[in-house]
């Protein structure tokens, strides 16, 4: 007898199957007997594994209007408003914010959260803040740190070394911003410091690459390089990447093989890019996003970033990663039926790639992760963003919520409505 048995759910690929789960793992999927200590019932619903969010900045979440709002509403002012929010933000605050912020991610079925922290202040206060969040979240969220030089590596007399202390005190993944050092050089050469760092301590690596509308930023040309020296393949992703959608189209086709032979990944992030990007323009306006599609056609695994959820950068969100999903889907024109399945992946499976999750899936042997919702396909549920209905994570029913029986009277999903209500 299994734990809880999620029944007739339909599965990204269409297939209707039932999952049996027992303990903290997915004991069998199938047809099986409805013997459990608890039944979903999962029938017309979409069962997924859980969606993940490889880029956010959880030191900042929930600040919005502190100490006041990003009256430009570029990043320029942003990382400004920052410096003056992170001098005064207690560790206490820091705590209480991001963890109202994992239970909003719970609730969406985000149960991985890879986070930049940053590592500027000598007090580190957010790294400490953050390390006890990972702590607390565990049992039901995985939380991945990123050590992030927001003002630079060298751009501080203590950056380079903060990335190190933060490091040392339990911090996962080696950050990078390359495009905010002082001089193209010097972002180089923190590439090729940080490279070796990650390296020597055998841990992945996590940049924000050219992150600006600048055509000739060619950092992402030298991380590729780097991660090739270094063999650091899966380990290392490149995050924005928005310069690239600027750059000459024959500078691109030299570049893009280059980042393919690295094996690094790609993590745009669509709500803040699309937001950030193209402040310095007239018209047209770029839209900042970088080559998506381009990079998929060579192989290059690429996923979609949350960032910012109510801090200095953005207003709004809601750790809904279907909401960061459908806007990439419209930057980045995957319209097509195969690009718009596609889209739901990169916020599953393709962000879990990137973070380097083990046992995560649908198939027996695997953690007992996964979420129902009310859509019947991948594509139905970016165009609904629908309810949760269930969420188990590691093998325990995390947040559950009613059906919402009065929409299903309207003809938002043809062929799928249960019941008429009158
Ligand atoms: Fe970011």
């Amino acid at each position: 007898m299994f734990d809880i048995l999620v029944k007739g759910g339909t599965l990204p690929d269409g297939t209707v199957a039932d999952i049996g789960i027992t303990g903290d793992r997915i004991a069998a999927v199938g047809r099986l007997p409805a013997e459990a200590g608890r039944v979903i019932d999962a029938t017309g619903d979409l069962v997924s594994p859980p969606f993940v969010d490889p880029h956010f900045h959880m030191d900042a979440t929930l600040s919005y209007g502190l100490p006041r709002v990003n009256a430009s509403g570029t990043l320029l002012e942003g990382i400004a408003l920052w410096g003056e929010l992170r001098e005064i933000a207690t560790v206490e605050e820091m705590v209480a914010r991001a963890l109202t912020y994992c239970d909003w991610a719970v609730s969406m079925g985000l149960l991985a959260i890879r986070t930049h922290v940053d590592t500027t202040p000598d007090h580190l206060r957010g790294v400490e803040a953050m390390l006890e969040v990972k702590r607390r979240v565990a049992p039901y969220l995985d939380l991945q740190l990123v050590a992030f030089p927001q003002d630079g590596l060298y751009r501080t007399p203590t950056g380079r070394q903060n990335v190190l202390r933060a490091l040392d005190m339990g911090v996962d993944v080696v950050g990078g911003i390359p495009h905010f050092e002082r001089t193209m050089e010097e972002g180089a050469e923190s590439l090729r410091d940080l490279a070796r760092i990650a390296a020597e301590r055998g841990l992945m690596w996590d940049v924000h690459c050219d992150e600006t509308d600048d055509p000739m930023s060619r950092h992402v040309e030298t991380m590729a390089r780097e991660v090739t020296r270094h063999g650091l393949g899966g380990r290392a992703a490149g995050s924005h990447l928005t310069s690239m959608h600027s750059m000459d189209n024959y500078y691109v086709s030299k570049l893009l093989p280059l980042i393919a032979e690295s094996g690094m990944t790609a993590i745009p992030n669509p709500l803040i890019n699309i937001t950030l990007q193209g402040r310095h323009d007239t018209y047209p306006k770029r839209r900042g996003l970088t080559r998506v599609k381009e990079m998929q056609a060579l192989g290059i695994p690429v996923g979609w970033g949350q960032d910012c959820v109510l801090d200095p950068w953005y207003s709004l969100g809601t750790a809904d990663m279907l909401d960061v999903a459908f806007m990439g889907l419209h930057v980045a024109q995957m319209t097509h039926p195969a690009e718009m399945a596609r889209c739901f992946t990169m916020v599953t499976e393709t962000n879990a790639q990137i973070m380097g999750l083990s046992d995560y899936g649908l198939r027996p042997g695997c953690l007992a992760s996964l979420v129902v919702l009310d859509a019947g396909t991948p594509t139905e549920a970016l165009r609904l963003r629908p309810d949760r209905l269930a969420v188990i994570s590691k093998g325990r029913l995390v947040a559950e919520r009613q059906r919402n029986d009065a929409r299903l009277d309207l003809p938002a999903r043809p062929g799928t409505v249960r019941r008429r209500l009158g």
